[in-house]
């Protein structure tokens, strides 16, 4: 053990002061954002010790930031970003769209289609309706479900997150959170969830959960224990709602798809607008035609942008041209391989370290310990986090700060090659700090 790698705090302090070497452009960005910007940050997500990196340019899977580095990508805009950057067919239809006007304000042609292919994706999705982001789908089908049920309350799950108003700790509102009455749940721990659906029952719109929890962690939710919701749900004559706005890529029909277990309404978000601004929600028939304008007691929902031309434009050309069924087989079939692989990397060094997640989405843990729910990724340290994180951004590869990764198209295997061995250069020079 050299002096230099005494301890992980020592190793994460020269990391934090090379990265400041490496990257003035940044840096300097970062301190103009801060004279206008409250911490220079308009989205908490992208903050990170000891400034993040601004990038100037994406193409495919790269980026390149603005001192000129580039990276693989395999942030993929937290999931957002599954086409890559500027794909060309996206980029061909936006511009048809904008040379046809932007904001119509009718109903235009895309819409109609982009919802067929949703509906036709998605098993549990009879109908949809679109806004603009995964929040307002989330806050959007809540509504729904108190409207329909004439409850109050919504059960979530400690830990999870579901938009920028509906993020929870542990059985904790956020302090921004939506004033909805939330009860908790443990995730994966059925007797103890089922516990407090007895509870509430009779006062229980909605069980809001997601199928693998994905900024909680990239958790995967047990079979049984979802089946077991939605047994518990039909009893109580509560709505269950999957969140699936990053989970819906997770195999050609969503997560849902994959598992079998229908939800009465289903939301979506992230890649859906091909790259734009996206959210949409939707279910069975009979819950979603509450929302036809044509009945006398048709509950409203509102939004200029709900339909607006991009993100219908691109969209389409996602899902019908791009991410085909056999693409998202493929893309998860890959991601399945590079998890196991960096597993493997660690397991032969004798890191502590666990590759969570389902297909595309890889979440990367600094601990030994299983993980079930978001309360068991507190053994991981912070530095360790955070030593990984800039120290893969020196070897090119740029994911998140709390170890969230998502695939796009167009890596490559050269890509998943180049990051498993960037991993293991990592873990061979900092492996007694991460061991320790
Ligand atoms: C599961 C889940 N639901 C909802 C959201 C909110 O989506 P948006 O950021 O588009 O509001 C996110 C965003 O990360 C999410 O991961």
């Amino acid at each position: 053990m050299t002096a230099r790698n005494l301890t992980l705090d020592v190793a994460l302090a020269e990391a934090e002061a090379r990265y400041a070497a490496d990257n003035p452009a940044s840096a300097a960005r970062y301190e103009d954002a801060c004279r206008s910007l409250p911490g220079g940050n308009t989205r908490t997500v992208l903050f990170y010790e000891p400034f993040p990196l601004s990038m100037a340019k994406g193409e495919g899977a790269r980026l390149r930031d603005l001192d000129g580095h580039e990276y693989r990508d395999f942030l993929g805009e937290h999931t957002a970003g599954l086409y890559g950057h500027s794909n060309p067919r996206i980029l061909d239809e936006i511009r048809g769209a904008l040379a046809s006007g932007i904001v119509l304000g009718a109903p235009n042609r895309y819409e109609v289609e982009l919802a067929e292919l949703v509906c036709a994706r998605f098993p549990a999705v009879d109908r949809v309706r679109f806004c603009n982001s995964g929040t307002e789908a989330n806050l959007m089908a809540i509504g729904l479900a108190r409207a329909v049920t004439g409850r109050e309350k919504v059960l979530v799950f400690e830990g999870a997150y579901h938009g920028g108003v509906l993020f929870f700790k542990e059985g904790e509102s956020g302090p921004v959170n939506a004033p909805f009455p939330f009860v908790f749940g443990r995730y994966n721990d059925t007797e103890a969830t089922l516990a407090v659906i007895e509870r509430h029952g009779s006062e229980l719109a909605a069980i809001l959960v997601e199928p693998m929890m994905g900024s909680g962690g990239c958790i995967e939710g047990d079979r049984e224990f979802l089946a077991a919701l939605r047994e518990a749900a039909d009893r109580h004559g509560v709505l269950l709602l999957f969140d699936e706005v990053m989970t819906s890529r997770l195999g050609p029909g969503g997560r849902q798809g994959e598992l079998g277990i229908l939800p009465d309404l289903t939301t979506l978000g992230k890649y859906i607008g091909g790259g734009m601004s996206f959210g949409g929600f939707g279910g069975r028939a009979d819950l979603m035609e509450r929302f036809d304008p044509r009945r006398p007691d048709a509950i409203p929902h509102a939004g200029t942008f709900n339909n607006n031309v991009l993100t219908m434009s691109a969209g389409i050309v996602g899902l019908r041209d791009i991410f085909t069924p056999d693409e998202a087989v493929r893309l998860n079939a890959d991601g399945d391989a590079l998890r196991e692989r960096l597993q493997q990397a660690a397991d032969e060094r004798g890191v502590p370290f666990s590759a969570t997640g389902c297909g595309s989405i890889i979440g990367l843990h600094w601990q030994a310990e299983p993980i079930r729910r978001p309360a068991d990724t507190a053994t991981t340290r912070p530095a360790a986090r955070a030593l990984s994180h800039l120290e893969m951004i020196r070897r090119g590869f740029y994911f998140a700060r709390r170890g969230f990764m998502s695939l796009s198209l167009p890596l490559e295997a050269g890509d998943y090659d180049g990051l498993v061995d960037a991993f293991a250069d990592f873990l061979d020079e900092h492996r007694e700090v991460l061991s320790g």
